[in-house]
């Protein structure tokens, strides 16, 4: 409550205070609105090499009058069967240097959180203090991202949160397009096994690969698309409302949107 109280606060909306009723269980609850929300297909074409080698990045295609519609698509989604994180994890490997940001990487930045989360939360790529610790979104974003999902009245454990690239870029650069295409098959496998409701893609990098497209995150910001049987929504990213506070009310309401499909209740004070 008093992280939410804390975000409310940031994003201006104290004067009406919300309360929030208590959670029935851990996870996340598996009732849904999701019928009320309005959704744009994304398919996945079926290229996916059998285990372990991980499916295509480029998959997904979007069926939207501004995202561009790919080719390549099929009514068969393939997926790596009967697979784990822990297999995806060891198939990655410890030393992993498929491509150059192994060379400066101090750790591989797997993801964490619950292996049944309903909600993903995917980044770009590990910053310094990802690379350190080994786990996404421990530093200054991160502490913001933990206060927007204990804003939606869940904690850290509830939710799973990786990212794009598993090796952190070089001054926290953007990763490029080899270095995606290398990595994120990873993230594929990770969210086919993990099936969540709801993927929410952290600024473009996470949304332009998810949905592959090269347009602008703001074209389809809060937008609900279909991705591999989840319902996947870009917002900002953290580290962006960082520099531009007035975003986070903005993000607020994708993260509202995401409580509803979820069923998360919002209760006026
Ligand atoms: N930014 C990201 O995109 N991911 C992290 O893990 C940390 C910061």
């Amino acid at each position: 409550m008093e992280a939410w109280l804390r975000y409310a606060d940031d994003l201006g909306l104290s004067p009406f205070c919300f309360d929030r009723a208590p959670r029935s269980a851990p996870g996340v609850s598996s009732g849904s609105t999701a019928a009320e929300a309005e959704v744009i297909p994304v398919r996945a074409a079926a290229t996916a090499p059998p285990a372990p080698a991980p499916p295509s990045a480029s998959r997904p295609v979007a069926a939207s009058s501004f995202l561009p519609t790919l080719t390549g698509a099929s009514l068969f989604e393939e997926r790596v069967d009967n697979d784990t994180l822990e297999r995806i994890r060891s198939d990655i490997g410890p030393d992993c240097s498929r491509c150059k940001l192994h060379k400066a990487r101090k750790n591989i930045v797997f993801g964490v959180g619950s292996p049944r989360a309903e909600l993903v939360f995917v980044g770009e790529g590990p910053g310094h203090d990802e690379d350190v610790q080994g786990e996404p979104f421990v530093g200054r974003a991160g502490k913001l991202l933990t206060q927007m999902i204990e804003a939606m009245g869940l904690r850290r454990p509830d939710v799973y949160i990786c990212n794009v690239v598993k090796c952190r870029p070089p001054e926290n650069r953007l990763p490029e397009k080899d270095e995606i295409a290398t990595c994120s098959p990873y993230l594929i496998r990770q969210l086919d096994v993990i099936k969540p409701k709801v993927i929410c893609c952290l600024g473009a990098c996470a949304a332009q690969t998810l949905l592959n497209t090269t347009q602008g995150i703001s074209r389809y910001r809060g937008e609900w698309f279909d991705y591999r049987g989840a319902k996947l929504i870009a917002t900002y990213h953290p580290a962006y409302l960082l520099r531009n506070p007035p975003a986070k009310s903005e993000v607020w309401k994708d993260l509202q949107k995401i409580m509803a499909v979820l069923d998360l209740p919002l209760k006026r004070r």
